[in-house]
């Protein structure tokens, strides 16, 4: 079929598996002339399809030739109906590896499960025996508690006052003033249950009762920080307090190891356009400000480039640079003084006219198409593909 972009609102409904390919295999190639020295072995990817996580798996395999499990929640193929992106991801990314004589095999289905928990364990017993490292990198709205079967919901919404700010649409590049209501307390309670450590957190228990870590086993999770700009909707709002669980849940994680010499650490990454983050109110005004300043300084970063740091320069490295609080900053770049200054100043004048000038609208653009596989180079759009695409992998 030919497969078109379809958006609604902050997302897009298609994908298109050779764009989705093209990303992969130009993240691989990135990696391909970055070896991580004394780098994982044997790897668990929760949230493996898209963003950071996928970055996370690329980095893993191709960095250090990583056996890798990857479990994310993905909708596959119909006929006439593409599947989403991080399905296309997963089976590029896959059929690669396996070319290249890795192990890499996943599992679709929800993480906050009991039931993808012990699919999981036993396939990490069945072929790897232990894991050395599990990166834990998932961004859900939802989640459905799996002893109480309650369902939560996340909400993105400041504590205490109204935030009132401006943001922008970038379909149209109309710059505008918005208001977000304060939350409730249960606001606070459901995003922390969805978004904080305590899903992480039964990972790792599980797996280390199983006996599955191996001696001076590792795991990371992804949390950020961003500008006093967008602080009272996202730092200082529900979102922020479940970083803060899961910033702390880092702690509670490694004395949990400590019979193995284990680590539970939290990196603080850069801003970028994900599904994850566009839906987020402020958040595309702020990137498409930082994304002009930071090309500008030549110290712009995807996702790749972003974890390959992370990797090779902070956890595989001689030393982590952790900050005060205890985690891994590689939004170092991002929070420079004089980045953040530029971007403040840029802000003030941020309106529908200036902004194509002063910002990277464009980028942002094609960042957010890039993500189902749109507007990448190389590939004929015209051309028709196959939707049906199987991961090779997945179990
Ligand atoms: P993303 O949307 O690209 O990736 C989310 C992943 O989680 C996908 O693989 C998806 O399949 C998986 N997933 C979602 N729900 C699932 C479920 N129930 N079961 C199994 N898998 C599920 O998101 P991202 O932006 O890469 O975010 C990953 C982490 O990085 C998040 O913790 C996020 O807060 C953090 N982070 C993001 C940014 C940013 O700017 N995007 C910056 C810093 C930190
Ligand atoms: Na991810």
């Amino acid at each position: 079929m030919i497969i078109e972009p379809k958006t609604r609102g902050f997302i897009c409904l298609t994908a298109h598996p050779k764009g989705c390919e093209k990303n992969v295999l130009n993240q691989i190639e990135y990696i391909k002339s970055k070896p991580t020295k004394n780098g994982p072995k044997n790897v668990l990817v929760i949230g493996a399809s898209t963003g950071f996580g996928l970055a996370s798996r690329i980095t893993s395999a191709y960095g250090s030739k990583a056996a890798t499990i990857g479990v994310f929640f993905e909708k596959p193929p119909t006929e006439g109906r593409p599947a989403s992106p991080g399905w296309y991801n997963s089976a590029a990314f896959e059929t690669q590896a396996h070319k290249d004589g890795l192990y890499a095999k996943s599992i679709n289905g929800d993480a906050f499960s009991h039931e993808i928990k012990a699919q999981t364990l036993n396939l990490i017993k069945k072929d790897l025996g232990k894991i050395d490292m599990l990166i834990y990198s998932l961004a859900s709205p939802v989640r459905t508690h799996p002893d109480s079967g309650t369902r939560f919901k996340s909400v993105l919404k400041p504590i205490g006052d109204t935030f009132t700010n401006n943001t922008v649409d970038f379909h149209t590049g109309v710059v505008k003033e918005i208001s977000i209501e304060p939350c409730s307390d249960e606001d606070i309670d459901n995003t922390v249950a969805v978004m904080g450590g305590e899903d992480w957190q039964m990972w790792i228990d599980l797996l280390m009762s199983e006996n599955v870590l191996s001696e001076d086993f590792k795991t990371v999770a992804y949390s950020y920080i961003g500008p006093s700009l967008t602080e009272a909707v996202y730092r200082k709002g529900t979102i922020g307090r479940a970083k803060d669980h899961l910033e702390a849940t880092a702690f509670k994680i490694t004395d949990s190891l400590k019979a193995i010499n284990g680590k539970g650490y939290v990196s603080v990454n850069k801003a970028l356009v994900t599904q994850a983050s566009s839906a987020i109110p402020v958040i595309p005004l702020y990137i498409s400000l930082l994304y002009k300043v930071m090309k500008e300084e030549d110290i712009h970063e995807g996702c790749i480039e972003q974890i390959e740091r992370l990797f090779n320069e902070r956890l595989y490295a001689e030393d982590l640079q952790l900050d005060e609080a205890g985690r891994i900053r590689v939004d170092d770049w991002e929070m420079r003084d004089d980045i953040q200054a530029k971007v403040l100043e840029l802000w003030k004048e941020a309106t529908t006219e200036t902004l194509p000038e002063i910002g990277d609208l464009e980028g942002y653009k094609t960042d957010f198409f890039n993500l189902f596989g749109f507007n990448v180079d190389g590939i004929d759009y015209d051309k028709d593909v196959d939707e049906m695409v199987a991961i090779p992998g997945l179990q």
